[in-house]
């Protein structure tokens, strides 16, 4: 580093290290205004040298030596932008290693190997920020690491995934079919061709084990995140929410109470009156709980080379300036083993929908169950007559174990016919 000027090393040139690539040639007056730093890229490291790309690059700055990059002591910060655990996890160690700060927005990478990293991080007392593994553009681990670094905070319930809220929202307004949405997302770049780490929860499971971290301060790994995907959900699950009032959305929930973290991810119905409710297409956002600063939400767009490479930039950006100051910034402290609440201790609201016969005394035996379950009825609701009568309840708070011994009794009974759908309602518990 010399007179202002921080050399950037950034691996990777795809999606977003393109994007990033481009936002600092074409803002590096306004950076530099802003932030007193100048920003050069000295080096971009890619797989393949012959690929075609959109970017205007000097003479020699591209390689496919990611290893030379990391350790060229001309290099002032790293960006890492390859994704995937390999050699991204390796490559981000020497550099911390070699007293480099990185900045990384790889989720994927965090949720398995984030105490490693941050740990390297300290002993060689450079910075690791990762504002970009989560929810893309939005700011929410700065928000959090700093903004509320002192709120006792009780939750975070995420939309984290922008293709199951488009599959999701298409599914709700326009009648479409799971199916039908994933094909129309794909058509629109919003959905890989193979969907599984979106609609199955991967993609979002990874995000809550972030931010379980970050929140709570404590280790929370993708392995500890219990998960359910978006497959199940029929056209007749989002009507049977809307008829009552709910819309349903893949949640990221991560809570902390009497010393124990619960992070999952599953389809919850949400109040069509709660914020995250009015959530469209592929638009992310996070609703934050704490003692004193009540709710907050934030929202905005969670993925896409240039919202992921904002939120690279104002890393790249604090980064540099600790850099050029000779500091570091905010770490994020130790994070602490706590416990982590098995499904079955969580407490939910829930929605079933039984198939019963019509006649009397059968409420009265459905009502027995789930009373010698603990489990108590907020609503009830019949819908059809005779052989094809549906029954809906929604409960009040209640225990995923009690829960599911009510619904395996239920299963038992004679006048029930079948168990339909089953799905938690989160967000009206207030
Ligand atoms: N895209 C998004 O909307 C988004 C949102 C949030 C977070 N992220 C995260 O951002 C990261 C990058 O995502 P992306 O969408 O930009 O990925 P991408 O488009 O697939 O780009 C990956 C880049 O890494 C390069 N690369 C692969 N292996 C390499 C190696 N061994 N050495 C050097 N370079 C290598 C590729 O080189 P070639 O170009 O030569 O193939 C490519 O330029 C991931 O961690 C992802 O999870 C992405």
């Amino acid at each position: 580093m010399t007179d202002g000027l921080v050399r950037i090393g950034v691996l990777g040139c795809g999606n977003v290290g393109a994007a990033l690539v481009r936002a600092l040639h074409d803002d590096a007056a306004l950076i530099t205004q802003r932030s007193g730093v100048r920003l050069e890229v000295a080096r971009v490291a890619v797989h393949n040298l012959a690929k075609e790309r959109d970017v205007a690059l000097a003479g020699g700055v591209l390689t496919n030596d990611a290893e030379a990059l990391v350790t060229d002591p001309g290099i002032d910060v790293v960006v890492e932008v390859i994704g995937g655990i390999e050699p991204a996890r390796s490559l981000i160690l020497t550099a911390l290693k070699g007293g480099k700060p990185v900045v990384t927005a790889n989720k994927e990478l965090l949720a398995n190997f984030g105490q490693e990293l941050f740990e390297t991080a300290e002993t060689a007392g450079v910075d690791l920020l990762f504002e970009a593994s989560v929810a893309g553009g939005i700011p929410l681990m700065r928000p959090l690491r700093e903004s509320l670094a002192g709120e006792r905070i009780s939750r975070v319930m995420g939309i984290v995934n922008g293709t199951t809220n488009y599959v999701l929202t298409r599914m709700t307004e326009e009648g479409s079919s799971f199916a039908e949405a994933v094909a129309e997302a794909q058509e629109l770049g919003y959905a890989e061709r193979d969907p599984t780490a979106d609609v199955e929860g991967f993609d979002a499971a990874a995000k809550a084990a972030i931010i379980a971290s970050i929140a709570f301060g404590a280790r929370v790994v993708a392995g500890d995140v219990y998960r359910e995907g978006i497959t199940e959900i029929t056209p007749d699950d989002i009507e049977a929410a809307r008829e009552l009032g709910y819309v349903v959305k893949l949640l990221a929930v991560a809570e902390e109470h009497d010393g124990s973290v619960s992070a999952r991810v599953h389809p919850a119905m949400v109040p069509l009156d709660h914020p995250l409710a009015s959530v469209r297409g592929s638009y992310n956002a996070v609703f934050i709980e704490g003692a004193n600063v009540g709710q907050l939400m934030l929202l905005g767009r969670g993925a896409g080379g240039g919202p992921t490479a904002s939120a690279v930039l104002g890393d790249l950006i604090d980064a540099a300036k600790n850099v050029s100051a000779g500091a570091r910034g905010a770490t994020i402290g130790t994070l602490v083993r706590k416990r982590i609440e098995p499904i079955d201790e969580t407490a939910s609201q829930f929605y079933i929908a039984l198939d019963a016969a019509d006649r009397p005394g059968v409420l009265a035996a459905i009502a027995n169950v789930f009373g010698a379950h603990g489990v108590s009825i907020q609503s009830m609701q019949q819908s059809g007559e005779g052989a094809g009568a549906r029954l809906i309840f929604v409960t009040h708070l209640a225990r995923e174990a009690d829960l599911t011994a009510t619904i395996h009794e239920l299963r038992d009974l004679d006048v029930v016919a079948s168990v339909g759908s089953v799905l938690r309602v989160v967000g009206g518990e207030g």
